[in-house]
Parts: structure tokens; C-alpha cells; sequence
């Protein structure tokens, strides 16, 4: 193969190898591009209410929606653990909800909502943002006898009751933290807007 016949070969190598990254570069641009063209997609991702729809929900259940790409949950509660709340206060670090920045106003009281059967929460440890396991039994082995159900945070060990209020002794300093949020009608609850509430 002559020198010439080398270089004009090579040439088209380079060519066709620019093409193909290219190609690659123009998909890579054009996804987050197509995503943020989609209005609702941007308009969650700045902080829209979400509806949770809790028709559905039975006692003991908990679901989760997600507002501003976060967890937040929803607890629909058994009048025994309505029951077991105030028992725990002596175990836990703020029951009576006194620390502002974890609630709003209408959800500074004992069950830490506006209706006592339903509860909401962002489901994002205090700590250091792990996300905690739901854990609603009552005294299994390895959380203990005075466990009454709650959350248990695998990264650090850190324990939340079921209003999350954070225990005593655990590395998290703060109750879970309550979104804004309003009932639409008595099955839709409007999470991040509570415009005539607060
Ligand atoms: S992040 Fe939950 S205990 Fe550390």
C-alpha cells in the first residue's frame, strides 16, 4: 500500500469516527433537553403541590408521594397508635413539637397533624438524609420492649414514633420534618400548599 493510498484510508477512519462521537454528543444533549421542554416535569421539580389521593389508604398503611424530588409520606393510623403516642414523651428529645422549623403551626400538637388518623411527614432522616424504614410493630426483637412502632433509620440507628418525633439518645437532633399541606376534600390531601391553613 503506497503512503498516499495510507493517509486517504486513515482520513475516512477519522472521519467516520468524528461522525459516530457526534452522533453520541447530539443524543446526549437532546434527552435533558426533550425533559425540560415537559411542563410538569419542571414545574414539580420547583416546587408544585402534589395531590396524594388517600381514598384508598387503610389503617396502618402508609404510602408515599413525592413533592420537590423528595419522600413524603402518609400514615393512615390506628387509634391504638393514636393511643400509644403520649406514652412515649418521656423517651423522645422535642414531643411536644417546640423546635418551629420541623412543622407548621397547625401541626404543633401531639399527633403533629391536622386530622389525628392522618399523618404526613418528608420521609428523610434529620440526621444526615438517610431515609428511614417504616417499622409499625410493637416491641419486635430487635428494636426492643418499648418500641411502639415508628421509624428506624438503618445509617446511624437514629428512631422516630409515628408522629416522628426523634427519641432521645439517637445521633438526629430533630423531630422529621412536616410539609405544608391542606385537605381538598376528605380524600385528596394538597401537599406543599396550605394557603388558608397556616
Ligand atoms: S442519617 Fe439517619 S441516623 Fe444518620
Amino acid at each position: 500500500m503506497s503512503t498516499e493510498v495510507m493517509d486517504l484510508s486513515r482520513r475516512r477512519f477519522l472521519t467516520a469516527t468524528t461522525s459516530v462521537v457526534g452522533g453520541i454528543g447530539a443524543v446526549a444533549v437532546a434527552v435533558p433537553f426533550v425533559s425540560y421542554l415537559n411542563p410538569s416535569d419542571r414545574a414539580r421539580a420547583a416546587g408544585a403541590p402534589v395531590e396524594a389521593d388517600i381514598s384508598k389508604l387503610e389503617e396502618g398503611q402508609l404510602i408515599t408521594v413525592k413533592w420537590r424530588g423528595k419522600p413524603v409520606w402518609v400514615l393512615r393510623r390506628t387509634q391504638q397508635m393514636l393511643d400509644n403516642l403520649p406514652t412515649l414523651d418521656p423517651l423522645l428529645k422535642d414531643p411536644k413539637s417546640e423546635q418551629t422549623s420541623q412543622q407548621p403551626a397547625y401541626a404543633k400538637n401531639e399527633d403533629r397533624s391536622i386530622k389525628p388518623n392522618y399523618w404526613l411527614a418528608i420521609g428523610i432522616c434529620t440526621h444526615l438524609g438517610c431515609s428511614p424504614t417504616f417499622r409499625p410493630e410493637v416491641a419486635p426483637a430487635d428494636l426492643g420492649p418499648k418500641w411502639k412502632g415508628g421509624f428506624f433509620c438503618p445509617c446511624h440507628g437514629s428512631r422516630f414514633d409515628l408522629a416522628g418525633r426523634v427519641y432521645d439518645g439517637v445521633p438526629a437532633q430533630l423531630n422529621l420534618q412536616i410539609p405544608p399541606h391542606k385537605y381538598t376534600s376528605d380524600t385528596v390531601i394538597l401537599v406543599g400548599d396550605d394557603k388558608g391553613v397556616a
